[in-house]
């Protein structure tokens, strides 16, 4: 489906050449939203600068030369030298019979797949995951989801923290509870946070237990088997607890996607005698450290990235160290996404760097830290339990269904379901509402966790959306057919139709930005966009009570694309859509 936009930026560069030679065929046109037409070129103003000549000529000359057939209805230049043009309705219109009668809506697969890794998720073992992580793996699903449907092959990656020394005093502490408690599912064990917080308890104040959980370290690393049996049933009590929340979530990550910090463990060593072969790194106050060129301290010192500490262990930057030699050297990867919260930051722009310093990241593979601003609570704090605690996952999506159950009661009076038919659809809308809010802001932003907010029927939210698709479906059962079974032609007469098809020929173009720039929240706002013009459209143009059978098969077919692009761009958020509401 071709844009709008670029439809007429490919228009009048063609124009621009023609005009003002051949060297000018690549310029921008400078399109811009216009409140007097559908769009507008402002390119006419940089290019009489140029060219030293008044701007309203220049876009008289670029008028003289556009081609407008088939495509603009009219044009014309206002104020210092805007071009406002308006498309032709009988464009509008085909572009959304297209759209109708593809598959994919219209939205061409990538020309140039790219392999992309995208690392999401990623909580840790044997801990609690927190709403950090719901924000993570909610936004790298989404990106997931839309860079495949774009035609990428995307490589889904949880960077689970699953190494290290804490697994020394847990497993020593899952021993002296004994293993059968964690096959029991006893509590001491699933209880992650009292799992966690009992076992470092005793490391602080049992100096048997910390000289244990220390030997314990050192035969985790030398890879003694019973060691790593125990490590194994700690990893597989935290797995399961993890897929509970990811299939509460419906995310699409499974085992298969785990690969976690204990992955790289034997390629830490090659990696950290690269970079010595390199020169890159140093010893430095007893520790081997690496010192990218522009990371200075308070003092304009120079910073490190610390990649062996000076007790010959190796940390987190020198597994995320490995993890990029692995992915370039053995996966081939073209472009590696990281979800991971906003405080990270520099720790990802210093490991990038030493990357780039060893030769791993050159132009042709790119990594993003794509970040993610915290989850406050509506006092604008760090989200917390009332007691001050830290959240539970679990709690928190449980309690999402039980509010939405409570709110969609009373809002919902057309239909009466029985009780597994009301649970899911509840279910739908605590999750979708909670997916919906998160993705909605720009992922880099704090977002304020407000469950009244995001569970509500009006404005920028989940059930808004998801009642709007119920509701297009619904017109469809009251009129007898299916949605794939209405063929249009479509034809544009009132205005608020044509709004609704000029909307929903963006699809292709949200979805290409929400990609490129790993932002969500792009798709989200389409959706939305799409959604108000479908309320208008709904409010002034009756579908199965419409004047003649013409304009019944049009708007039918208005309302079935309309529905396809909603829980398209819905699913590729992850947002559930009821089929009834
Ligand atoms: N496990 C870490 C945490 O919970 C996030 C890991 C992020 N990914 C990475 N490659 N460092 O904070």
């Amino acid at each position: 489906m071709p844009d709008p936009q670029l439809v007429l930026a490919a228009r009048v560069q063609d124009a621009l050449s023609a005009a003002f030679g051949p060297s000018y065929a690549d310029a921008d046109p400078v399109i811009r939203p216009s409140q007097f037409a559908d769009l507008q070129a402002n390119v006419a103003l940089p290019l009489a600068k140029k060219l030293g000549r008044k701007p309203r000529d220049v876009a008289d000359e670029i008028v003289k030369h556009l081609d407008t057939a088939g495509v603009v209805a009219d044009v014309q230049v206002s104020g210092p030298g805007f071009i406002n043009l308006t498309l032709s309705d009988d464009w509008i219109a085909g572009e959304a019979q297209r759209a109708l009668r593809d598959d994919r809506l219209g939205v061409p697969a990538t020309g140039a797949p790219q392999k992309v890794v995208v690392e999401y998720s990623s909580p840790n073992v044997a801990k609690e995951m927190h709403v950090g992580h719901l924000r993570t793996t909610i936004v790298g699903d989404a990106i997931a989801r839309i860079l495949e449907f774009l035609g990428h092959h995307v490589v889904r990656d949880n960077h689970v923290g699953d190494w290290g020394t804490p697994f020394g005093m847990l497993i020593e502490h899952l021993l002296d509870l004994g293993e059968d408690a964690a096959a029991r599912g006893d509590s001491s064990v699933s209880d992650l946070t009292a799992f966690y917080q009992a076992a470092r308890a005793k490391f602080d104040g049992d100096e048997e237990f910390a000289d244990r959980s220390r030997r314990r370290v050192v035969a985790l690393q030398a890879g003694d088997p019973e060691t790593l049996r125990l490590w194994n049933v700690l990893v597989d009590v935290s797995k399961k607890y993890f897929n509970h929340v990811y299939g509460l979530l419906g995310v699409t990550l499974t085992d298969d996607d785990i690969k976690g910090e204990s992955f790289y463990n034997d390629l830490l060593a090659p990696t950290v005698q690269e970079l010595e072969d390199k020169g890159i790194a140093v010893i430095s106050d007893g520790a081997l450290c690496a010192f990218p060129p522009g990371f200075t301290g308070r003092e304009g010192e120079p910073l490190p990235v610390i990649i062996r500490k000076s007790d010959g262990g190796y940390n987190y930057s020198t597994t995320d160290l490995a993890t990029i030699r692995y992915r370039v050297d053995t996966e081939h990867v073209d472009r590696m996404v990281y979800i991971v919260g906003t405080p990270q930051s520099l720790h990802f722009q210093m490991v990038f760097a030493v990357a780039r310093m060893a030769g791993w990241l050159g132009d042709e593979v790119s990594a993003e830290h794509a970040q993610i601003g915290n989850v406050l609570g509506t006092d604008g704090k760090i989200l917390r339990t009332r007691a001050g605690g830290t959240v539970k996952l679990a709690e928190l999506l449980d309690e999402a269904v039980e509010r939405a159950g409570a709110v969609y009661d009373e809002v919902q009076h057309d239909e009466s379901f029985d009780d597994a038919t009301r649970a899911a659809i509840v279910r739908d809308v605590g999750i979708g509402a909670v997916k919906y809010a998160d993705l909605s802001v720009a992922r880099d932003s704090e977002y304020v966790f407000d469950f009244d907010r995001m569970i509500s029927f009006n404005g920028k939210t989940g059930p808004y959306l998801q009642y709007a698709a119920a509701r297009i479906r619904s017109i469809f059962r009251k009129g007898g057919l299916a949605p794939d079974e209405a063929a249009g032609p479509i034809v544009l007469t009132e205005p608020a139709e044509r709004a609704l098809a000029l909307q929903l020929l963006g699809f292709g173009a949200a979805l290409e930005q929400a990609g490129a720039t790993a932002e969500p929240h792009r798709l989200a706002s389409y959706v939305y966009a799409v959604a108000d013009a479908y309320t208008t459209f709904h409010e002034n143009c009756p579908v199965l009570k419409a004047p003649d059978e013409a304009t019944k098969a049009s708007r039918l077919a208005l309302c079935a694309v309309t529905l396809r692009t909603l829980t398209t761009g819905l699913h590729l958020l992850g947002v559930p859509t009821p089929e009834r509401m």
